[in-house]
């Protein structure tokens, strides 16, 4: 295919070629934008989403085709395909320019192997294999042509309501923005180029996680100082890990629409961080700026949203119909559209698309990751590492393999699609090749170990009548496994709920088989941390089972029957009722703060609800034990040249050889401004042999302790400071020390 083009370009009046032969990418890109009319440029400005499938509401346009041909579009969405790419980059190879498309897709947690949904992989804290799952995608996304994924969402979160928690990375900042790096770097793999490495794009920017009352698309009105401090250091982070875009999001910040926000993408991110790739609008977020109320049309629209920086207008059409005539009526620079289009030139000769604009949409490569088991078993690893042990009294799990007969019920025992959670691709063949939990179970148990199973309720409704089914099922086990949750549309855009309890009639399914006295395990799927009080108090195990993805089955079981002891550990906060959200662990102290939930009058606590949330930030079990030795510093006071050593022995004080997530916060006691009561500042995975026990240190430095102050400027400030480490960030040894000047 290369050779093609090289022929069909020598006919043309332009050659590619000579092109080629010049030096750095960016005379490259000179030297196509110096070729190109307006007309052109903003064809290059302009992504349609393609006729067969799409995220967002759709334009009919016949004439879509057409236009590819007619070089008025740069980018295609949701087109996939080795078959369906290549043929639509033959209609761009029509053009004047023979300029080649770029395709992206929403791959969000696999492609064809389908992970975790990222809040569940979060729960690993394991960057590597974070790392790892995203760099699968890309290599099967990659393969079917697909040049650019629009992830990692790496927008914060506190409010469990609102449906897109289950796409990042949960409620801290440092978490965050770790695990944003680590998608990055997976994506984009040994670098852009490489047939089995996609763009990343840092969405959505800025703030989209922090709407209000947690209703999706709404607005942010927060400060400067919570948006540096709390919800752009991840965006930092991925545009320092060298991230190829961002998209900006639905959501106005303080009265201005962030697509339409100039001291976003100009002045912080393509100013301040010196952003070189480009930003992509969100689905149709330039024309919403006249919903929103801050452009009166389109032509308006296009224009504001151009001259605040936004590159690429995803599917709202406004530039593509305005930017000619706001350039003619002097209203939007041509220099404007000129970094624009050099910004998207540059990709695409980074990507290699100008020397062979197919090299991606192989049909052969898409056919080898069709069914690739190495790619299965690193999803498995996956979901093992990002299930969370809530609860085991008495050490109810792991259960025995050779258990006679276990009951399985509920309406996810069986379930396929489920597993796989909002944003994920449904196959042709997924019935036979994602495992149900049933599956899982059924090959991990002795051959003489009876199955018995009942569905009980479905997901979401008011119906009863299987409950008697399921007690009955239940009374001839030795033990029951439950598995409850949400359905895979209940989180996930536009699915923010006001409601997080277990949906429908399924915790009072699980009271009536708790009511037979038989040891029961409950398992939950979700998107999103939700509220089931009854059972937290009551069922002796419970294990936090998200969407898992394609092996689902077979990770649940390796845990269930203790072939993988349980390390995850919750990346959010779990409330114990929707009214105490927003609740998140690097609260501030307030004037009041509370000891208990006696103290009435002190952090505005409710007369009716407790301080604290079910689960904290942090908290996972383990099927063994892991003790904490007090902590040892290596000084008490440093200076800011100095560095200081924080050191812990934990020790596997239980039954099993386990993994624990040892955990570093800190406090600033005071400040020039008010500082959290805590902050996650480092984290370590250590493995621990039965009977085991390991040092563990924490370096700290003055970069530990920067916060940004009411001039936005990141500082330290000496003082005293609380230092914590433990399992959770509601169990931890405490230490304190000074930092001088
Ligand atoms: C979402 C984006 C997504 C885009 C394209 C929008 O509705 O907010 O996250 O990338 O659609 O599917």
């Amino acid at each position: 295919m290369k050779r093609n083009l090289i022929i069909a370009s020598a006919c043309c009046i332009f050659s590619f070629t000579a092109i080629a032969q010049k030096k750095t990418i960016d005379q490259k890109v000179d030297s196509v934008l110096k070729l190109m009319t307006l007309d052109e440029k903003i064809g290059q400005m302009n992504q349609y989403n393609g006729p067969w499938a799409a995220t967002g509401p759709l334009t009919n346009d016949d004439k879509l085709l057409d236009q590819i041909k007619e070089g008025k579009v740069g980018s295609m969405l949701n087109v996939t395909g080795a078959k369906r790419t290549r043929e639509l980059q033959d209609l761009a190879m029509q053009t004047r320019l023979k300029i080649p498309l770029l395709f992206g897709q929403d791959v969000i947690h696999g492609y064809r192997t389908i992970f975790p949904i990222p809040l569940a992989e979060a729960a690993s804290w394991d960057m590597k294999l974070i790392e790892q799952s995203a760099r699968v995608a890309a290599t099967e996304a990659a393969a079917s042509g697909i040049h650019w994924t629009f992830a990692p969402m790496v927008d914060i979160a506190r409010d469990p309501r609102w449906g897109r928690v289950m796409e990042g990375a949960g409620e801290d900042t440092y978490l965050g923005s770790l695990i944003a790096v680590a998608r990055v770097k997976g994506f984009q793999g040994k670098g852009l180029g490489n047939t089995n490495a996609v763009m990343a794009c840092a969405k959505h920017f800025a703030a989209y996680g922090a709407a209000v009352g947690g209703r999706d698309y709404n607005s942010v009105d927060m400060s400067l100082r919570q948006l540096h401090e709390v919800y752009l250091p991840p965006f930092k982070a991925a545009a320092d890990a060298g991230v190829a875009t961002f998209m900006n999001s639905f959501n106005d910040l303080n009265g201005i629409p962030a697509t339409g926000n100039k001291y976003l993408q100009r002045d912080i991110l393509k100013g301040q961080w010196k952003f070189k790739g480009f930003v992509v609008s969100d689905w149709g977020s330039v024309g919403e700026m006249i919903p929103h109320g801050y452009a009166k049309n389109n032509y308006e629209a296009a224009m504001l949203a151009a001259n605040a920086g936004s590159d690429m207008d995803m599917e709202s059409r406004s530039y593509i119909q305005n930017l000619s005539k706001l350039v003619k009526d002097g209203k939007v620079n041509i220099s404007v559209i000129d970094d624009a289009v050099k910004r998207i030139l540059r990709i695409k000769f980074v990507m290699g698309l100008f020397d062979d604009p197919y090299k991606f949409s192989n049909e052969e490569r898409e056919k080898a990751q069709w069914n690739n088991t190495e790619h299965r078993k690193i999803e498995k690893e996956m979901a093992k590492k990002s299930i969370v042990l809530l609860k085991n009294d008495k050490q109810t799990l792991p259960l025995s393999k050779q258990t006679k007969t276990i009951a399985l019920i509920g309406p996810f025992i069986k379930a396929i699609s489920d597993n796989l959670g909002f944003w994920s691709y449904d196959w042709p063949d997924d019935s036979s090749r994602i495992t149900s939990t049933y599956d899982g179970i059924k090959s991990k148990v002795s051959a003489d170990s009876k199955l018995l199973y009942a569905k009980g309720c479905n997901i979401n409704d008011s119906i009863t009548t299987g409950f008697a089914e399921a007690v009955e099922t239940a009374k001839q086990a030795d033990v029951v496994v439950i598995q409850v949750g949400e359905a895979r549309d209940m989180t996930g855009e536009a699915k923010s709920r006001s409601n997080i309890h277990l949906p429908g009639v399924q915790e009072d399914l699980i009271k009536a088989v708790m009511a037979t006295g038989k040891p029961v395990v409950v398992m939950i799927n979700a998107g999103r941390p939700l509220i089931f009080n009854w059972t937290a108090d009551n069922a002796p195990a419970i294990l936090y089972t998200w969407w898992l993805g394609t092996d689902a089955g077979n990770a649940i079981a390796d845990v269930l029957f203790g072939d993988y002891n349980p390390s995850g550990k919750l990346p959010m906060s779990f409330p114990l009722t929707e009214g105490q959200i927003p609740i998140y662990y690097n609260h501030y102290n307030t004037g009041r703060p509370a000891q208990n939930d006696s103290d009435r009058f002190y952090r505005s606590a409710y007369i009716d609800l407790s301080l604290y949330p079910k689960f904290a930030f942090g908290y996972g079990l383990s099927y063994t034990s892991f003790e904490y030795s007090d902590i040892k510093l290596s000084k008490s006071s440093f200076k800011p040249t100095e560095k200081l050593t924080a050191t812990v022995t934990v020790k596997n004080t239980g039954n099993y050889d386990g993994e624990e997530t040892v955990q570093l916060y800190i406090q600033d006691l005071f400040g020039s401004v008010v500082r959290p009561v805590k902050e996650l500042k480092g984290f370590q995975k250590v493995f621990l042999k039965k009977g085991e026990a390991k040092e563990i240190s924490f370096a700290i430095t003055t970069e530990d302790l920067k916060f940004f102050n009411d001039k936005l400027e990141k500082i330290y400030e000496p003082g005293d400071f609380k230092l914590f480490i433990g399992g959770a960030s509601n169990n931890v040894k405490q230490t304190s020390f000074t930092l001088t000047k």
